[in-house]
């Protein structure tokens, strides 16, 4: 890894260690402008307390991208899961918009207030994640990892099978996964049935 580049680094990882799920991430700046944009350098890593990690790199001039500017400054943010059919969208919000628009006004995206944290939610996600800022890791000189509570869960009723089992009907949420390199997404909506003998989970 040391002798390759950046990009080099970049193809080789992100093109292997997949599929990854995309967090499709909504802010605010003090002044209330909604921030939106994905990441797929994203996972969930706990349950007690419910925790997702996201991996924030810098923009290309240094500076930190809104999502992480809004983070550190107010602490929220929603994770939005992304169907297949919302990929179109949340590609245009990948877009460097300058810090004072509304991305989701100038995408045309269809937000819907939160509960317990100011950021909206996206209107289309079937599945939005409020979350409360629990740490904020510097990895390196333009790369964060940024690790959000989860305070409230939405789930579209639709999915939810049993709320008091919390049995959800993933596979038809055909959530999208990143595969390799730029564009290439994969529908998750094929899962198989393994059962090891001895498995804990
Ligand atoms: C599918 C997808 C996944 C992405 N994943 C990441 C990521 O994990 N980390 C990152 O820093 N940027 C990622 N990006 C790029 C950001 O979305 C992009 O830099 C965006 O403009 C950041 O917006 P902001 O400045 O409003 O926060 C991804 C883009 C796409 C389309």
């Amino acid at each position: 890894m040391a002798a390759l580049s950046a990009i080099q680094r970049y193809k080789l990882l992100t093109s292997t260690v997949v599929p990854r799920p995309i967090a499709w991430i909504v802010t605010q700046d003090a002044q209330a402008i909604v921030n939106v944009a994905p990441f797929s350098c994203f996972n969930l890593m706990g349950y007690t307390p419910p925790v997702v990690a996201i991996g924030i790199q810098a923009q290309d001039n240094g500076e930190a991208k809104d999502t992480r500017a809004n983070i550190e400054a107010n602490g929220e943010m929603v994770v939005n899961l992304v169907t297949s059919s919302d990929v179109e969208q949340m590609t245009r919000t990948a877009a460097n918009f300058p810090p004072d628009v509304d991305e989701a006004e100038a995408t045309g995206l269809r937000l819907t207030p939160s509960i317990t944290v100011r950021p909206p939610r996206i209107a289309s996600a079937p599945v939005s994640l409020e979350c409360r800022l629990h740490s904020l890791l510097d990895v390196g000189p333009s790369q964060a990892i940024i690790i959000g509570e989860v305070l409230t869960m939405h789930i579209q009723d639709r999915y939810l099978l049993d709320s008091q089992e919390c049995l959800v009907d993933t596979p038809a949420l055909v959530l999208a996964g990143r595969m390799h390199g730029p564009g290439w997404y994969v529908r998750c909506d094929a899962p198989f049935p393994h059962q090891p003998t001895g498995a804990s989970r």
